[in-house]
């Protein structure tokens, strides 16, 4: 079954019926103002932070015909009553000759056909604006005159959100909306008072209404057994004009479009937002109401957007890779960016989680290219989280700069810190300096977080200081084997061994960030301290190379007692994929073992949907294990195929040459390349989710927690940087392909440091890898790196593969 198709050339993916398996997203606005937008138009809005301030109450848990947040009613009227069409097909479930929900770069267009009539919707949020738009278009389709009425209906959330689930009494209480006409445009503009008066939710349209709503329990009527398919106060001409000072409060809107004639269109908008004061919402309506208005606000996204893509643009023989690439996997690196892991369909932004340190590190990579200021300015923030000591706390609050150490306060005896946090940032900065060349970054003076002290109390240092921390912290903070303790977890979240375990990962992330920092300090010049941490690389990597090889891989913890997990000797967990890919990443494997560590994966980890993170899935809940044994075998961190950890295995096969098992891999789990067979995955084919049920579990290939994943970045650096092998570097532009050997060549169009360079690169003998020289504006230079050039001219670089 296909539920939809990429329209390449528009930058979209075009559903094409509302009743895809599971609901699909897409974002809109940012973190300031913004959220999610379904394809049945249901939203999940907030301002700033959607844990304390959220605006639409969107319950992802309801069936998927249920109300959400946002919707339109068409009252369409007939010589014995009327007809009632929800253009988003819900909760109407409005029959349709034609649905589309075109996906775009912040803004998703609805297209909707039912022989009467067409309704094309563009829902997006203008850049910097406190609001939604949703700019309406209606055409009579019927070879008739139609008299129609709209009515547009929001729900709102408490702004705590949680809060709105945990009283029930408390809440409706300080609900109030009011409504006030502008006498000047003929408009009703509600303000819903929820921010204890410091910011206030408006909801309005661009159409005069002549009656409103913000009670639900008078639109739905007869005690709420009216439902949202049917809300009785629609039986009726107007609406009841109820002010609600309590009660779970919505904004409807009663708009008369009159009568219709055949081929004739009426437009309307209708704006969602928050302001600090009532005339700001007027202010807004002023600017986002007229079709010119609303073109120039959706021409200016689309700027943003053609500009971003344009950083790097990719073509190579397949079609899905090419998609991906050029669209939507950069798209979602961005959302990642934004969002972290704060608010989507599954992430539900309660406050449980606010900004991640060890994610928020790791998307950052995903937009180098493209928004290296806003990459810098995440890192700044979340260097500002870290501790004096080196670690870092785990998440903190957007809005606040509130921070806490993640689930380990869940749990009084355990560490609270994660020993991988911090040395994510190591890798973030080095490839900052690469892109950029922006090394005065290094000497900025940033906070440490040290907890009840006000921000200006708090000690400071140089970025560089921040890393020395983070370094020196892991080398100190080992157990009994030498390597890094455990903490309450590292990368896996769900393997919270006792006190004293170590983590392999952690050993091999270490390894990875020092070999990435020494290359920085040789590179400044700075051999001393270079020496201080080409020492520490050795002799981690002794201590892995000494205890952690299992025979045919490496094991991946040892608890406090000493034994290993992931290892041949356990009965399940015999293997993880992370402990073998890593280790080819840190350095540390000698060729020999990392060529037997992938192979072992290869036999035991992959499965035609993705690499499996471990094996055998444990069968039952262990204490000493963690949240790992609480999943069924084959399910997230279980045995499941995370996808977060496949790309690391893609850039480990490219480090030993292998481009057709790279690929292999890679393609595997491009969702672009799966359109034609999604039943049974479910998700959504323009993003990476982050898992799916692997082949252990009975819904093998299912996926779930589409968009906020960490598969994002990696996927782009593992196809960008590692495929394709465009690499920027501290002094050029390193071309180190490892492709598949079918591929008889690729084209990239990339800037770098503000200069265009076109990279053509040739395969005609059906190789992997190897570019001994190339071709720079047709000058010969020997090796694989092109230069920077002080200019902003385009310069081609040719490359064939081994010649
Ligand atoms: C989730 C978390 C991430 C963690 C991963 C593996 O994706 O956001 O921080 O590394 O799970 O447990």
């Amino acid at each position: 079954m296909k539920y939809g198709y990429f329209d390449e050339e528009r930058h979209e993916y075009v559903i094409t019926t509302p009743k895809t398996p599971v609901k699909w997203i897409n974002y809109v606005g940012t973190l300031a103002f913004g959220g999610f937008v379904d394809q049945t138009g249901g939203a999940l809005l907030c301002k700033g932070d959607p844990a304390l301030n959220r605006i639409t109450k969107y319950i992802p848990q309801l069936p998927a015909a249920d109300f959400r947040g946002e919707t339109l009613y068409l009252r369409v009227r007939e010589a014995d009553g009327y007809r009632l069409v929800t253009p988003y097909f819900t909760p109407c479930l409005s029959p349709y000759t034609r649905y589309e929900c075109r996906v775009g770069q912040g803004v998703s267009t609805f297209v909707f056909e039912n022989g009467a009539l067409r309704v094309v919707t563009r829902v997006f949020v203008p850049q910097g604006a406190p609001c939604e738009v949703r700019d309406v278009e209606i055409t009579n389709l019927a070879g008739w005159p139609l008299t129609l009425d709209a009515i547009p209906v929001v729900e709102y959330s408490h702004f705590d959100a949680l809060k709105q689930f945990t009283n029930a009494d408390w809440v409706p209480q300080t609900m109030q909306s009011r409504w006030v006409q502008d006498a000047e445009r003929g408009v009703l503009l509600q303000y819903a008072f929820m921010k204890k008066d410091t910011a206030v939710n408006f909801f309005t349209a661009s159409w005069p209404s002549s009656s409103f709503e913000s009670d639900r329990k008078r639109f739905l009527g007869d005690n709420e057994y009216g439902t949202w398919a049917h809300p009785l106060s629609l039986d009726g001409d107007e609406l009841s004009n109820g002010e609600a000072l309590r009660g779970d409060n919505i904004g409807a809107l009663m708009l008369h479009l009159g009568s219709l004639q055949p081929n004739e269109s009426r437009r309307f908008v209708t704006l969602l937002g928050q302001v600090a004061q009532a005339s700001d919402a007027l202010e807004l309506l002023g600017r986002y109401s007229s079709a010119a208005q609303v073109e120039a606000a959706l021409a200016e996204i689309k700027a943003f957007w053609a500009a971003y893509f344009d950083k790097q643009q990719v073509q190579t023989p397949d079609a899905a890779f090419n998609a991906m690439l050029n669209t939507h996997n950069p798209h979602q690196c961005y959302i990642t960016k934004n969002w972290s892991r704060d608010l989507s369909l599954y992430q539900l932004g309660f406050g449980g989680r606010g900004i991640g340190f060890r994610d928020s590190s790791q998307d950052v990579m995903g937009v180098l290219a493209q928004a290296p200021g806003e990459a810098k300015a995440l890192m700044c923030n979340l260097l500002s989280v870290q501790t004096p000591a080196g670690s870092a706390m785990h998440q903190f609050y957007a809005s606040t700069m509130e921070a806490n150490a993640g689930d380990s306060r869940e749990v009084p005896n355990a560490p609270h810190y994660y020993s991988d946090d911090h040395l994510w940032m190591v890798l973030a900065v080095c490839a900052y300096l690469k892109e950029t060349g922006d090394f005065a970054f290094l000497r900025e003076e940033l906070p440490f977080y040290e907890e009840g002290l006000a921000v200006e109390k708090r000690q400071r240092g140089s970025v560089m200081e921040h890393i020395r921390r983070g370094l020196e912290f892991t080398w100190r903070d080992v157990g009994a084997h030498g390597l890094p303790l455990l903490g309450f977890a590292d990368w896996n979240d769900t393997v919270n061994l006792p006190r004293g375990a170590e983590s392999l990962f952690t050993a091999h992330l270490f390894g990875a960030a020092l070999r990435e920092w020494i290359g920085l300090l040789g590179y400044l010049g700075d051999e001393d301290a270079a020496r201080h941490y080409e020492a520490y690389y050795q002799e981690m990597r002794a201590r892995v190379e000494q205890h952690a090889w299992d025979g045919a891989w490496y094991v991946r913890y040892f608890d406090a007692q000493g034994s290993p997990l992931g290892s041949a000797k356990n009965q399940y967990g015999q293997i993880f994929l992370n402990g073998q890919s890593w280790a080819v990443l840190s350095g540390f494997a000698s060729t020999e073992r990392a060529e037997q560590a992938l192979q072992s994966v290869r036999e035991r980890l992959n499965t035609p949907r993705g690499v499996k993170l471990s094996a055998p899935g444990y069968t039952g809940f262990d204490p000493r294990l963690g949240g790992v044994s609480t999943y069924p075998p084959g399910a997230k961190e279980n045995g499941g195929i995370f996808l977060h950890s496949n790309p690391w295995l893609v850039i480990a096969e490219t480090r030993l040459g292998h481009g057709d098992q790279a690929y292999e891999y890679y393609r595997q789990i491009n969702p672009a390349a799966k359109n034609d067979e999604l039943d049974g995955y479910e998700c959504e084919p323009y993003v990476y989710p982050q898992n799916v049920l692997g082949d252990e579990h009975p819904q093998f290939g299912l996926a779930r927690n589409t968009w906020l994943s960490g598969t994002a970045s990696w996927m782009y650096q593992a196809a960008t940087k590692h495929i394709l092998g465009i690499q920027p570097d501290y002094d050029g532009l390193r071309i180190d392909p490892c492709i598949p050997a079918e591929w008889d060549g690729f084209s990239v169009r990339r800037e770098f440091r503000g200069c265009r360079y076109e990279i053509r690169v040739k395969n005609p003998r059906g190789l992997h890898r190897g570019v001994p020289h190339l071709l720079v504006d047709g000058a010969r230079i020997e090796g694989n790196q092109a230069p920077i050039f002080q200019d902003s001219n385009v310069h081609i670089i040719e490359a064939s593969l081994g010649a």
